[in-house]
């Protein structure tokens, strides 16, 4: 057998045509789009299940293409605002314009690379779980976690810490506006499946382990949690966020339903 059929056997998964090199997929994604490349992100979750997730458009998009409950859930913003998991930047623009101080963070350098170039003035590459340490505590009026981003608050065990986090740079007046849906409306039997796996290893039916395709390219694996409005309301529990109330859609914005923002205050 010669070397290059024995290399292929012995090198490992890494080596295998086809397999993603580990890199910021969402962020080159973005970059392409600003760049105008038609794009598109792929969602792989750890069931094995793939599936289209939106592409740069979305991500881009301006205040009145947004649904009527993104747009509701920005009057519930007020003073200076953490736009958490930021992206493009879309929220913290409009923010901006209203005449918002806003900061935006982000774990991809290209994310924000785009919403700098966007014109978001503040936007730093900053995990959420680190927000404690790079920012002055009682800094912020309100947080946004705008396009299901209270997903990153990632599972039952981390939720509280990161929650805290966040409380501790908010002021104590500071209003949380948190976007996500709820997992178990939803009658596809992949994702029943896969609530039910979560289940019997100990997870929120909702604690999705996925990570992001586009290209060549896949993000590190993450917890990203789709919570019911009581599961929002037990993990804020456990700190100093209360869940005030849920803005429900006029119309669900996918098939399955479910979607909705808490309205958490200090
Ligand atoms: C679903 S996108 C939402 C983007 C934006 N909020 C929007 O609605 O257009 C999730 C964003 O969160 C960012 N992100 C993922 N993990 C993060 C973390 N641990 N800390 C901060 N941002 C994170 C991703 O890079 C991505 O930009």
């Amino acid at each position: 057998m010669d070397d290059a059929a024995t290399d292929g056997a012995d090198d490992g998964a890494s080596e295998r045509p086809g397999e993603p090199q580990t890199g910021d997929a969402f962020g080159e994604m973005l970059r392409d789009h600003h760049a105008g490349e038609e794009t598109y992100q792929i969602i792989e979750r750890d069931d094995g299940w793939i599936g289209p997730s939106a592409g740069g458009e979305h991500y881009f998009s301006e205040f009145d293409e947004w649904t009527e409950l993104e747009q509701r859930a920005m009057g519930h913003v007020d003073g200076r605002v953490l736009d958490v998991g930021c992206g493009a930047g879309r929220h913290a623009l409009y923010l901006q314009n209203e005449g918002h101080d806003v900061t935006g963070i982000d774990l991809s350098p290209g994310a924000v690379a785009v919403a700098r170039e966007r014109g978001v003035e503040d936007v730093r590459e900053v995990d959420v779980a680190d927000v404690a340490e790079a920012f002055d505590a009682d800094t912020f009026d309100s947080v946004v976690m705008m396009g299901n981003n209270f997903g990153l608050v990632g599972t039952a065990d981390r939720a509280p810490g990161i929650l805290d986090a966040l409380a501790e740079v908010a002021t104590d007046d500071a209003t949380l506006v948190a976007q996500t849906r709820d997992p178990t409306v939803t009658d596809d039997d992949d994702h029943v499946a896969y609530h039910e796996f979560n289940r019997e290893r100990g997870r929120l039916p909702g604690a999705l382990r996925i990570r992001v395709r586009y290209g060549g390219l896949a993000t590190e694996w993450s917890d990203y949690l789709m919570a019911a409005p009581e599961t929002m309301a037990d993990l804020a529990g456990e700190t100093p966020w209360d869940l005030d109330e849920t803005l429900e859609p006029d119309e669900q914005l996918t098939d399955a339903g479910g979607d909705y923002v808490g309205i958490l205050t200090r």
